[in-house]
């Protein structure tokens, strides 16, 4: 299928089913920017969860923090992002397209038939750095000395917070602090969906090593989360890590690796794994005048750790769970759309659905439905044949469909529908939940190997 068709389906189908919306829609939308529907909430809250669980939850030299978006305007100049946060940007004179200097080949001129800016034989100006920070104001009064500004990355709340975690968690070189949460950019070119916008969250941690140990860390942490994604469904072979160059390092970095994904629109990155030295901690240390060290009780010495950071974009890894789960199939001459979602990023788990609308069928199912519904979220359907309810269910990706008919009554057992294989199983009523139960997170485990 063309790379365009998968990515205009999917859109379409997300809107259409509640998953992802154009932002400011009545009002003709905003470049970029996305709401997520009843379903598209819990697809990402699915995988907002399962990072945390695994990169929190189950270790136990990870502790999580959740950070203010609007800091001292002062964290971002110890960064470096007030300086070099930036993209170089050029116009078209003839067009007046505006486009990154660094990717023309990937961009788009709006006049027509021309490609590429420049195309057009539009004169274009000489680059310039635009810093891709949003600014704002802080109180009534709109001056420079009220400006702060949004976080382009979670990173800096963590790094402020060194000393804070140390002594209330008592933590010790290696250990890493967790945050999730929103990031904004002014990109200069946003788009291909929910891969790149101006508002997005970031999944991000900052482990921090002693400095003679973070090469076993590097690779440990690259090793960790590329297997997350395949622990979560995605295919290996659309799942690929590329080291950077030293010219594409951030001003922050001397090393980095990123996670990519094959989208329709080609490979691209899911995620950074970067060895960010001391970088920040010293930054931050000379510009507030409080030292972010580790007092080692064993040398009897205070060290700078050094720090890598897998910083994953939860908008993108959405969308590459979507699009990797994106099934055509037919089926007894039929096309069905599949969402072959993992069961725990699945926004539905169950559906219940009895199979006509009398003989108590509907109540029955209601009952084992709000049984289920406090393990999982479900939902319940009574409307059309049963094979458009399946479909309907298959396009959302839910994993199980619990059909109550007519012999319900009689054996107290219900038919459970496989969403991938399609096989369908006898479940006594009151053996659902642990079956689903064994299935949901039992898959986990089982993915796991
Ligand atoms: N703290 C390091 C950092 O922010 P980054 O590579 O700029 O590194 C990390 O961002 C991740 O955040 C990216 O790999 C991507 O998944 C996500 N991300 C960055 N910019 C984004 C954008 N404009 N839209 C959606 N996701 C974005």
């Amino acid at each position: 299928m063309p790379a365009e068709d998968t990515m205009a389906k999917l859109v379409s189908l997300s809107k259409r089913r509640g998953f992802v919306y154009p932002a400011s829609e009545i009002y003709g939308g905003l470049a970029s920017s996305w709401d997520y529907g009843p379903l598209g909430v819990e697809l990402k809250r699915n995988v907002k969860d399962a990072w945390w669980q695994a990169t929190v939850q189950e270790r136990d030299d990870v502790v999580g923090l959740d950070s203010a978006i609007l800091q001292s305007p002062e964290v971002w100049r110890a960064s470096g992002h007030v300086d070099n946060f930036t993209d170089p940007l050029i116009d078209c004179k003839k067009c007046k397209g505006r486009f990154r200097a660094d990717d023309l080949q990937n961009q788009y001129c709006p006049e027509k038939p021309s490609k590429h800016p420049g195309e057009c034989e539009g004169e274009l100006t000489e680059a310039r750095q635009f810093n891709l920070m949003f600014k704002t104001f802080v109180g009534p009064v709109e001056e420079d000395a009220s400006v702060a500004y949004l976080r382009p990355e979670t990173a800096q709340g963590i790094f402020i917070n060194f000393s804070n975690v140390l002594t209330s968690s008592r933590r010790k070189p290696p250990f890493g602090i967790a945050q999730i949460g929103k990031s904004f950019r002014n990109e200069i070119t946003p788009g291909n969906f929910l891969f790149r916008t101006r508002e997005f969250e970031q999944m991000e941690m900052e482990f921090f090593v002693p400095p003679d140990d973070w090469e076993r860390w590097y690779q440990e942490w690259q090793k960790t989360r590329f297997e997350w994604y395949v622990d979560l469904g995605v295919r290996r072979d659309r799942l690929r890590l590329r080291e950077h160059g030293a010219d594409e390092l951030a001003h922050y970095s001397r090393a980095c690796s990123d996670v990519e994904y094959e989208f329709p629109f080609g490979w691209s990155e899911l995620e950074g794994i970067a060895f960010r030295t001391d970088y920040d901690l010293l930054q931050h240390t000379e510009r507030s005048g409080k030292p972010l060290k580790f007092f080692d009780p064993q040398s009897k010495e205070h060290y700078t750790p050094y720090v890598i950071e897998p910083a994953a974009g939860c908008d993108r890894a959405t969308l590459a769970f979507l699009c990797d789960a994106y099934t055509e199939e037919q089926v007894e001459g039929e096309e069905r759309v599949v969402l072959k979602l993992h069961p725990r990023l699945a926004p539905i788990k169950a559906a219940f659905l009895p199979l006509v609308k009398k003989e108590g069928m509907p109540e029955r199912a209601r009952k084992l439905q709000q049984a289920v519904s406090r393990r999982f979220p479900t939902f319940f359907d009574a409307a059309a044949a049963i094979g458009r309810r399946y479909r309907r269910q298959d396009e959302v990706g839910t994993p199980y469909c619990v059909t109550i008919d007519g012999q319900t009554a009689e054996d107290q057992a219900v038919t459970v529908r496989d969403r991938d294989s399609m096989t369908q199983e006898r479940v006594a009523e009151d053996q659902l939940l642990s079956f689903l139960d064994e299935r949901i997170h039992g898959s986990l485990t089982s993915a796991d190997g």
